[in-house]
Formats: structure tokens, C-alpha cells, sequence
């Protein structure tokens, strides 16, 4: 069966106290509303529709996959549904509605959902958990015989019905046409002024058809994200999820706790992650690294067997057995071919580093092309800026650069050539030569003695 979902994004989220729209703020790397798209596409569902109005525009700079409705004044979540009518026009069946501030949802939990609507022959089915805070939420009021009767927002209820624990997760499926007839029917009298979705379900009851309530157990999928301190609740439980999912899948996590990886990046089996590493969006790790402690990896493709410690890597690629750190900066545009050994204090932008070269300590090497097998001497830098333009440097195989060299690029430095330390590469150096760039040196002999007589 079609299933259509309608996303609720368009909210201020006066509570957040931010110039960005809610559901943009990040979990885990992710837009939250992201997150939610995803669940719902998880779940089966075949088109959604994200209600936008505050902060549009930067929401569809962001989001893709989806068609957007516009809300321009928001008026309420019930409001904020009618805004999709003309595209719900001669749609038949299921209407599922999510709200964009709940990232925690999960497609397993949505297809059950679904599932259940489906069977029950409901004419709505609402989402719930029993929630040990309600605070902020609607209450789902029960009758008699434990039917759901309606949802009433926390603001307008009463001392009895804030004793409810039961609330509404903002997630329902509905059957189309019920959905917008009764949308018809809602006002805004009430605390907030608002057209709430939630009146919705007291209607189509009064009208006598059946309304269900769903009952989730894990209350932490429902959660709704209105502050920065549940940003950093959700943020967490999020991370707890990926972890898990991470070490069952044979991924060795030291200190869970520690850790902070976002949700779309992948490491291979017995990898280990050691305390106090970042691994961020657009990562992938493969099989038997030992990254961290230390590490902030951006955008990063690391092969396997690599060790790392004390890093930051960004928009980089590091190839198989290469070890690397402490205190490394692997900036955009940085290829480590294998088995290369990057050693402590070294920097490398731009470049292209060989099968089994070696940058041991203190090295910059920016804008190169090096070959395999060169060795840098403590302190090599490439001059790659004249104060206007960048030029590279391209270093041969077999290289050996002497330490505290500077070269100067644009410079070649062909295959197995030497380098004198202390040189200034100015020129380039051809294949199997030594260049030496530096003042020869002069003793003056007994200069002391004579220092002293004056
Ligand atoms: C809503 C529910 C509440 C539920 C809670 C779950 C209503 C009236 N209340 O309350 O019962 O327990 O979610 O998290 O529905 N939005 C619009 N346009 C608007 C107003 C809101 O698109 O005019 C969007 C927001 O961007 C947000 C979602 O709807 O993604 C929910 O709005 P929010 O203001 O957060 O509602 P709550 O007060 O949390
Ligand atoms: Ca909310």
C-alpha cells in the first residue's frame, strides 16, 4: 500500500533561540528533519511533503528528496497540514504525519506504526509512549473503556489531565479524506490561538468514527527537540545508537562514552576507536585501524590496518598500513598512498604523498606530488607561496631530503636525488645528483683569543 507522509518543518522553534530553523539544527552530522525524512522512507513510505515557513529558504538549500508545501504564517500544526491539501487533492488511503523536530524516530518503529493503522481499519491511529517527563506535551484522554478520546495540549489542561503520563509523539496516520474534512472544523480557541492538528482527533471521534493509539515503549524514539538541552538529549541517545550499532557490528569502541561519531559513517570490523576521537560525516574507515587517541576525522576515506593517533584529518585519503601521528593535519585535497609514515608535528595540504615515504617530524609540505620510498629530514618545508600565488613542488622516488630543507616551488626534484641539509632548493635538482643550497662553512681558527685581546 502508497503510504504519503506529510512532515511538519515550518515552526519558528521560538525555544531554541536560534537564527537557524529548528529542524536544521544538527544530530549526529544530520539536519534533524534529515533524520526524520530518512525514517519515513525506511518505513515505505513512497512521497513526503515537508511543510516549510520560517527559514525556508535555507531549508531547501539543505534538504532534498522531497516537495515542499509553504506555510507563511504559522498558525498551528493543523494549519500547517491544510497547506498541503491542494497536493493530498483525490489521494486515497494512508496519510502519515511526522513532526520535522523528532529525530530519534526509527523506520522499524514507523512500519509498525503504519502496520497497525492499516489493520485496525482505524480512521486515525495516534503515536504515544508513556513519557516519565510529560511536561510540553499533549495528553492523550482516555475514556471509560480505555478508547482515546482526545488529545489536549499541555497548555490548555487541566490539573487532571496533566496528571497523564500517555502523550502524543505528533506522529499519526490518518485516512486521507477523514484527515481533511475534519481539518475543515478546527479553531483556534484556545491557549495558544492556535489551529491545532491534535483537535483533528476529538472531531473525527465525535463523528463517530474509530481513533487508536499505537503505544511505543521506548519513549526516547518519540522524543521532541524544542531546546538546546534536548538537542543535547537527543544528541546523546543518537550517539548511544550508533556505538551500539558500530561495536555489534564487530567494531571495537574503548569508551563509548568518548566517542563521538556521526550517524552516516562506516568502520569496518575489528577496528578499534580509542577515547576522545571524532569521526565525522563522510568518513569511512576500514577493517583493523586503530584510530584515536585524539582523532577529528572529516570527510575522510581511511583504508585498513591504519594506526592513528592525536589527528585531524579533513577532506583527505589515507590509503592501507599507513601510520600516522601524533599531532597530524591532514588538509583537503591530501592523498597518503601505502605504508606511508607520517611522524610528529607534520602538516600536509594539497598533495599526493607515495607508496612508502617516509615525513618522520617536523615537515610542511604543501601543493607536492611525491613519489614512493622518499625520506624527509626533520624540519623539510615546501615554500609553495610567494605572498600571491600558490606553485607546487614535485618530488621523484627515492629522494632523500636532508633535514631543515626549504624547497621552493615551482621546483622538481628528480629520482633518487639528495639533498644537503640545510639547503634552499631553488632550482631543480636532477635524477641521482646531490644539490647543496646552503653558505659553505668558515672556521676562523683561534677567533676566541683574538675576540678577547681587542
Ligand atoms: C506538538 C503537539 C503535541 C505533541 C508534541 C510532540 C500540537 C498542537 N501539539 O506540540 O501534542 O505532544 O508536538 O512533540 O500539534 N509546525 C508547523 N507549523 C506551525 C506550528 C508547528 O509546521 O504553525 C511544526 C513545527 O516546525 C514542528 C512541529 O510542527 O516541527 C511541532 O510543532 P511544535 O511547536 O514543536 O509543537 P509542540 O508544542 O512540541
Ligand atoms: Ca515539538
Amino acid at each position: 500500500m502508497e503510504v504519503t507522509t506529510i512532515i511538519l518543518a515550518a515552526g519558528k522553534g521560538t525555544r531554541m533561540k536560534s537564527s537557524l530553523p529548528k529542524v536544521l539544527h544538527k544530530v549526529c552530522g544530520k539536519p534533524m528533519l534529515e533524520h526524520v525524512i530518512n525514517a519515513a522512507k525506511g518505513a515505505g513510505s513512497t512521497r513526503e511533503v515537508v511543510v516549510i515557513g520560517s527559514g525556508a529558504d535555507k531549508v531547501r538549500e539543505e534538504i532534498s528528496g522531497v516537495e515542499f508545501a509553504l506555510q507563511s504564517e504559522q498558525l498551528g500544526t493543523g494549519h500547517a497540514v491544510m497547506m498541503t491539501k491542494d497536493k493530498m487533492a483525490n489521494l486515497e488511503g494512508t496519510v502519515m504525519i511526522l513532526c520535522g523536530d523528532t529525530p530519534l524516530i526509527t523506520s522499524e518503529l514507523l512500519q509498525k506504526f503504519i502496520e497497525s493503522h492499516e489493520q485496525s481499519k482505524a480512521s486515525a491511529t495516534v503515536l504515544t509512549a508513556i513519557m516519565p517527563d510529560a511536561t510540553g506535551y499533549g495528553r492523550i484522554v482516555r475514556n471509560q473503556s480505555g478508547t482515546v478520546d482526545k488529545i489536549v495540549e499541555h497548555k490548555d489542561a487541566t490539573e487532571d489531565e496533566l496528571q497523564i503520563h500517555e502523550v502524543n509523539s505528533g506522529m499519526y496516520c490518518f485516512d486521507i479524506k477523514t484527515l481533511f474534512d475534519a481539518l475543515d472544523k478546527v479553531t483556534n480557541d484556545n491557549a495558544q490561538g492556535e489551529y491545532y492538528l491534535t483537535d483533528v482527533l476529538g472531531i473525527i471521534r465525535s463523528q463517530g468514527f474509530l481513533i487508536n493509539a499505537f503505544v511505543t515503549n521506548g519513549f526516547t524514539q518519540i522524543l521532541g527537540i524544542n531546546s538546546r538541552y534536548q538537542l543535547a538529549t537527543a544528541e546523546r541517545i543518537l550517539r548511544q545508537r550508533k556505538n551500539l550499532e558500530l561495536m555489534d557490528n564487530g567494531v571495537t569502541i574503548l569508551d563509548p562514552d568518548s566517542t563521538f561519531i556521526d550517524y552516516d559513517v562506516e568502520i569496518g570490523r575489528d577496528s578499534t576507536i580509542l577515547p576522545f576521537t571524532y569521526i565525522e560525516n563522510g568518513t569511512t574507515i576500514g577493517e583493523n585501524c586503530s584510530i584515536g587517541p585524539n582523532c577529528r576525522l572529516q570527510n575522510t576515506k581511511i583504508g585498513n590496518n591504519v594506526t592513528m593517533q592525536f589527528v585531524y584529518a579533513h577532506d583527505a585519503e589515507v590509503d592501507d598500513e599507513v601510520v600516522i601521528g601524533p599531532y597530524v593535519h591532514l588538509r583537503p585535497g591530501t592523498k597518503i598512498n601505502r605504508k606511508v609514515k607520517i611522524g610528529n608535528f607534520v602538516e600536509v595540504k594539497n598533495s599526493n604523498i607515495g607508496e612508502g615515504s617516509k615525513l618522520p617530524h617536523l615537515q610542511y609540505i604543501g601543493d607536492t606530488d611525491m613519489g614512493a620510498n622518499v625520506n624527509l629530514g626533520c624540519g623539510t618545508v615546501t615554500c609553495n607561496y610567494d605572498g600571491k600565488k600558490k606553485y607546487r613542488t614535485t618530488i621523484g622516488d627515492n629522494v632523500f631530503v636532508g633535514c631543515n630543507t626549504n624547497l621552493v616551488a615551482p621546483v622538481t626534484v628528480n629520482n633518487g636525488a639528495y639533498i644537503a641539509a640545510g639547503s634552499t632548493i631553488t632550482q631543480d635538482v636532477p635524477e641521482n645528483s646531490l644539490a647543496v643550497g646552503r653558505a659553505r662553512q668558515v672556521n676562523k681558527t683561534a677567533w676566541k683569543d683574538k675576540r678577547q685581546m681587542n
